[in-house]
């Protein structure tokens, strides 16, 4: 764990309005005062992030809830009080206090408490709420160490707070309880089947309206290479042997039997390592089932996405 001087620092640097990057359980996060504007936007800017791309307010425990969320409906407190802290994101109709820079203009705001005791720490002893990004170029595969994010930042952020890599290596689940029934916007850390354990309720699959179809699925989590998606490892095998018949650099992910947690671990480590290696290609196999896997292969689509430029 960084030592006491260097947590001090990052709270200070923090109150004056200046952006810090440490690790979560999940990804690193690229951090800002949530309630400074022009931090905030500072980390927008620095990310090469949209305007209207919300980002997460991470606060130091659930009872910040009430200050950030204007009403909080029963199911968050049930998956508040079993999942913080942790990988679970909330998101909540707002308060006064998400301002639009943070919410993108919406009426909802995005909630986490995070695990890690870095976060804890800094979070603490800086004694409001963060936005944390993941500290990653936008749209590029997220940062799971503090090598990626001087890779992708060096100078560009006030300090980068290393505590070693990130435990999980996916982003958080984010569950929309700002509706009529809970939906999951994006899996992660903490599985549906998990959440519906703790809901004693099914969640509804993803509205028909957030399913794009893969021509029109934004790229993201994305490395320079481009992603190829394998149903199993003989033919992500045979792909890469013919890829590289036909002179393609190419890196393989995922062919060997490995538990999920640490593909998960490693993914965006291995991504970023085959750009660093030059391929040109990496074909990557997908995991099958459920849980983590459904993570896991809502990152790898998205990466695997075509790209916007
Ligand atoms: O694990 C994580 O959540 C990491 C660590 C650093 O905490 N953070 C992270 O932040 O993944 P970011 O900015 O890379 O992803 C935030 C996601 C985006 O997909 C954004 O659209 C969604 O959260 N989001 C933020 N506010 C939202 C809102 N009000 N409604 C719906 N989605 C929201
Ligand atoms: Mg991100």
């Amino acid at each position: 764990m960084a030592d006491a001087a260097t947590l001090d620092r990052a709270a200070e640097i923090l109150r004056g309005g200046g952006i810090v990057a440490f690790p979560t359980e999940t990804v690193y996060g690229l951090a800002a005062d949530a309630e400074n504007e022009a931090a905030v936007r500072r980390v927008f800017a620095v990310k090469g992030r949209p305007l209207d791309h919300p980002v997460i307010v991470h606060l130091g425990d659930a009872a910040a809830l009430r200050a950030w969320a204007r009403a909080i409906p029963d199911a968050a407190h049930v998956l508040a009080q079993r999942f913080w802290p942790g990988p679970l994101t909330l998101v909540l109709p707002r308060s006064a206090r998400a301002r639009d820079v943070v919410t993108g203009g919406q009426d909802t705001v995005a909630l986490r408490v995070p695990a890690h005791p870095v976060a804890r720490t800094i979070l603490g002893r800086f004694g409001g709420a963060l936005i944390a990004p993941s500290a990653n170029r936008f749209g590029g595969p997220s940062a799971t160490t503090a090598a990626h994010v001087a890779a992708d930042f060096g100078a560009g952020v006030d300090l980068i707070v290393d505590g070693g890599a990130a435990t999980i290596g996916l982003e958080s689940t984010i569950v929309d309880l700002s509706g009529d029934a809970p939906s999951i916007l994006r899996p992660g850390g903490v599985t549906r089947e998990a959440l519906e354990a703790a809901l004693g309720a099914a969640l509804p699959p993803r509205e028909s309206s957030t399913v794009r179809a893969s021509g029109t699925l934004p790229s993201h989590y994305a490395p320079s290479a481009r992603v190829e998606l394998a149903v199993d490892a003989s033919i992500a095998v045979t792909r890469a042997l013919e890829l590289r018949a036909e002179g393609a650099r190419v890196a393989i992910v995922g062919t060997e039997p490995e538990p999920l947690e640490t593909l998960a671990h490693e993914l965006y480590a291995r991504l970023r390592a085959a750009d660093a290696d030059g391929a040109e290609v990496v074909v990557v196999v997908l995991p099958l089932g459920e849980g983590l896997a459904a993570a896991l292969r809502d990152r790898l689509v998205r990466a695997a996405a075509p790209r916007q430029d």
